[in-house]
């Protein structure tokens, strides 16, 4: 799919279709008002009549218009002129995608440039627009026989000279994005027997061999941990067969004197829980525990794709949790990387486990501008948020009030939590520094609250993507978040 910005008048453009949106109540925005009027009111008329409701996501193919050198018109709802805003752009795009689609127009030329939002631009609609139409191709086909479908082949967005080119380039970040959260859709969809801890090692280096110039990549072995002292990490993966890995991205884009803004994600390939373990119902789905691992593998995607003058790094902590006659048990205390000494009363509590010692990893090897990991941590994220927004936890305000606008922005959006201390009371333990839970009140927090014990060197935020990192029921399939929230976050605070 290939997306381009073009400054032209649609009225003369000879293109095979030229998508128009059009308002519920009959007003249009420009340029269609202004091709409305030189084709005879042809768009009006047909929302007077009600042929075309005008509501958001309705779509009309129209052929040959007069007075219009578009051989077709595809005609886009927008519906309700003052209650149309960025959310609403988006399931325009879907809609005028999916219909493209099913009129087999795969090229098209589209006018999405005459909107009026407060606090949006022509460019961050254009960004929008391509990353819905780049996730929306995205089919799962590794382990399952699908139907081959046409994809769009070139959308060409029409806009004023004067924005062109700034257009263009929100067009290639917004495929960027798309494609990265493609990419961590994948890793998070494939089955816990193929996308294991070594897996995402291959695939990491894999990764690095093809952007040399521009990534470093580094999987330490279980015993390079070993030697590290990363006890708490290699004990979540003792009852597996699989072995675990630390994977390093380091993607250097600026000179070497600016420190990277870290990113760390949790690669638990599949959590069954381990001795303490899970309930049969759902457990597939816990093959997605490693999606904010691939939210990491997502960014760095994007990242060589883009290639920003900024230095990011991407730390995965990857195991698999299973219980064997080697797993670790409920009670047993290991220490950390830290020296802090952990009594893991539930060895379902695995995420922070890794987490932590990647964490003091990141401590001692950079000097991290800031770190923000990415977790699917905790069943009570999706009791407290739902899956509207990711958990947001923060050891600082102004990191978090970043990410919450970044998300808001880039419709990806995350919800702080507050991680204070009386909350850390919980985590006491009478064997070890701390315990691994935090009984049953607030675990969002109490999670938060352990991995914040491990993040007092550098400004640092969490968040819990268990509710957002991927859709149950019919559509079942990882989403891609938060990769859009964190590129906003990473390209814009370098
Ligand atoms: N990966 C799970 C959290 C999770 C559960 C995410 C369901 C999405 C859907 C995590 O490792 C876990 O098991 N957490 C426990 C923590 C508890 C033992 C303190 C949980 O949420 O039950
Ligand atoms: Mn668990
Ligand atoms: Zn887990």
């Amino acid at each position: 799919m290939l997306f381009a910005a073009k400054a032209a008048d649609p009225a003369r453009l000879n293109t095979p279709c030229l998508v128009l949106p059009v308002f519920e109540d009959g007003r249009l925005p420009e340029p269609s008002a202004s091709l409305d009027a030189q084709t005879r009111k042809t768009f009006s008329k047909l929302l007077i009549s009600g042929e075309m409701s005008g509501k958001l996501g309705d779509t009309l193919l129209l052929q040959q218009i007069e007075g219009l050198n578009a051989q077709r018109v595809l005609l886009v709802g927008a519906g309700k002129q003052e209650a149309f805003n960025a959310k609403k752009f988006v399931k325009l795009a879907s809609a005028a995608g999916k219909a493209l689609l099913k009129h087999n127009q795969l090229n098209a030329s589209v006018c999405f440039s005459g909107f009026e939002i407060k606090d949006e631009t022509p460019s961050h609609l254009a960004e929008l627009c391509a990353r819905t139409l780049v996730t929306q191709a995205y089919r799962y086909s590794t382990t399952k026989k699908v139907s081959k479908v046409p994809e769009l082949q070139q959308i060409t967005l029409l806009t004023d000279s004067a924005e062109r080119s700034a257009v263009q380039h929100a067009l290639a970040l917004g495929t960027a994005i798309g494609n990265g959260m493609n990419a961590a859709r994948q890793l998070g969809n494939l089955p816990a027997n193929i996308c294991t801890p070594t897996y995402l090692g291959q695939e990491a280096l894999a990764l690095g061999a093809k952007h040399r110039k521009l990534l470093k990549v580094k999987v330490l072995s279980e015993a390079q941990m070993r030697r590290l002292g990363m006890s708490s990490l290699l004990s979540v993966g003792h009852g597996s067969e699989q072995d675990s890995a630390l994977i390093v991205f380091e993607y250097k884009g600026a000179a070497a004197t600016q420190k990277p803004n870290v990113i760390l994600g949790k690669g638990i390939t599949f959590d069954s829980g381990g001795i303490s373990l899970k309930p049969g119902a759902g457990m597939d789905e816990m093959k997605f525990d490693m999606c904010g691992a691939a939210s990491v593998f997502g960014v760095i995607q994007a990242l060589c794709e883009l290639q920003p003058k900024i230095n990011v790094t991407g730390v995965v902590a990857s195991a698999e949790n299973l219980p064997s006659g080697r797993a670790t048990k409920p009670g047993d205390v290991i220490t950390t990387m830290s020296g802090q000494t952990v009594e893991v009363l539930n060895t379902d509590a695995e995420g922070r486990l890794v987490l932590c010692d990647a964490l003091t990893y990141i401590e001692r090897f950079f000097k991290p501008k800031s770190v923000v990991d990415i977790a699917t941590l905790t069943g009570a994220c999706i009791t407290a948020l739902g899956s509207i927004p990711s958990g947001l936890m923060s050891n600082d305000d102004a990191l978090a009030d970043t990410l919450y606008q970044c998300g808001q922005s880039a419709l990806d959006p995350c919800w702080r939590l507050p991680i204070w201390d009386e909350y850390q009371e919980q985590l006491n333990s009478n064997f070890a520094d701390i315990a691994n839970i935090g009984g049953p009140k607030a675990g969002t927090i109490t999670a938060a609250c352990f991995l914040s014990r491990f993040a007092k060197k550098f400004k640092w935020a969490h968040l819990d993507i268990a509710g957002t990192a991927w859709l149950q029921g019919a559509e079942k399939g990882a989403t891609g978040r938060p990769v859009p929230l964190l590129m906003q976050y990473l390209l814009n605070n370098a």
